[in-house]
């Protein structure tokens, strides 16, 4: 059985990678600090596949000991890394803890493979590297904007990294920039976990529907677009979880045609946030409390994938509608209420 490397794995897109790995015939070693997630993610892993994974708990920033580990497991046959700070308001505030934790674990992971003769890497990147593009919808090869934030400038950053080790080091990358992964497992034994208030808009909306919250704050309707609210490509986390099986199988199968692949991963599709608002009221059935506010720093106005590459080249594509998204979100968020 291969073994793949998930960090981050107790996280949200993280775990939904592990279950479908595992469900693909992978075995999964995860690695996460819990700095953002529970451990009890890898029951209800385990429950969806009937395997636990493999868990080591420690921090990938530290050198030390993500060599020790890379020693331990040097049969890797590939990585997937996910493990990383990823709120962007949250790194104006500790920016230097941002770039330290992004990417210094990045860089002692390559470290790991290049002492260890691990080849493939699966890098966890966004279309915050876009900005607010030129042009609609966005291709792989668009520059990058000048960052917003000190995260969005380590997803920069992070694919500068891993270009020159792909050159330069017995390592090759894909990179999936990832549009808004929202939603949940269909078993909602799995999902988002937002610690304190929600900075994202669908779990804001599930909080507020069931209760947590009193009201959602919809950040500006003066925008250039149908309904003046901003535009986003949401994407199903299942969805988005298959795609890195597919990276993977790609990569062990030979099938990349260069040492550094880049792919975006979203529907293709825009919606605004009026438009999410309306999906969430009609597969819940549920009236959602909200109110228009200003603008919010830092967003973009609208943004969605050309995904001709990923489904082209990978032969991936995105299935799940918005309704399917809202309504897994919403069972999840149901579940937990039940739970807690
Ligand atoms: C979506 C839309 C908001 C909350 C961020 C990161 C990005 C990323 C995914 C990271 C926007 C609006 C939101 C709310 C609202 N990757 N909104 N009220 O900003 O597109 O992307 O998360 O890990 O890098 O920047 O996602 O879900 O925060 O917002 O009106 O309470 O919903 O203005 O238009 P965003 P989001």
């Amino acid at each position: 059985m291969k073994k793949i490397l998930v960090t981050g794995g107790t996280g949200f897109i993280g775990s939904h990678t592990a279950v479908e790995l595992q469900q693909h015939g992978y075995e999964v070693v995860i690695v996460d600090n819990l700095s953002n997630s529970s451990v009890d993610v890898l029951d209800n892993i385990a429950k969806i596949t009937g395997t636990r994974p493999a868990f080591e708990q420690f921090d990938l920033a530290d050198q030390a000991r993500t060599a020790k580990f890379f020693r331990e497991h040097h049969d890797l046959s590939g990585i997937i890394h996910f493990a990383a700070y990823k709120a962007a308001g949250e790194s104006m505030e500790k920016p230097l803890e941002y770039y330290r934790n992004n990417t210094g674990s990045l860089i002692n992971i390559l470290e790991g493979m290049r002492d260890n003769g691990i080849r493939d890497i699966v890098f966890s990147s966004s279309c915050t590297v876009y900005g607010q593009p030129d042009q609609l919808p966005v291709t792989e090869d668009s520059p990058f904007k000048t960052a917003w934030s000190p995260y969005g400038n380590t997803k920069q950053i992070c694919e500068d990294i891993l270009r020159f080790s792909s050159q330069l080091l017995p390592v090759r990358v894909i990179a999936l920039r990832y549009f808004n992964p929202i939603g949940a497992h269909e078993s909602a034994l799995i999902g988002e976990l937002p610690l304190g208030v929600p900075n994202n808009l669908v779990p804001y909306i599930t909080q507020t529907a069931i209760g947590k919250r009193e009201c959602l704050s919809v950040f500006g309707n003066n925008y250039n677009t149908p309904d003046g609210t901003a535009i986003r490509d949401y994407i199903h986390v299942v969805d988005l979880a298959n795609a890195h099986v597919i990276a993977v199988e790609r990569m062990i199968r030979e099938k990349c045609k260069s040492r550094m692949e880049i792919f975006n991963l979203g529907t293709g599709e825009g919606y605004t946030v009026m438009e999410v608002i309306r999906s969430f009221e009609r597969v819940s059935g549920v009236k959602l409390n909200y109110k228009i506010v200003s603008r919010r720093p830092g967003d973009v106005e609208k943004v969605w994938a050309d995904t001709r590459l990923a489904n082209e080249e990978l032969g991936w594509k995105a299935v799940r509608t918005l309704d399917e998204m809202m309504l897994s979100a919403w069972n999840w968020e149901k579940a937990l209420a039940q739970r807690q």
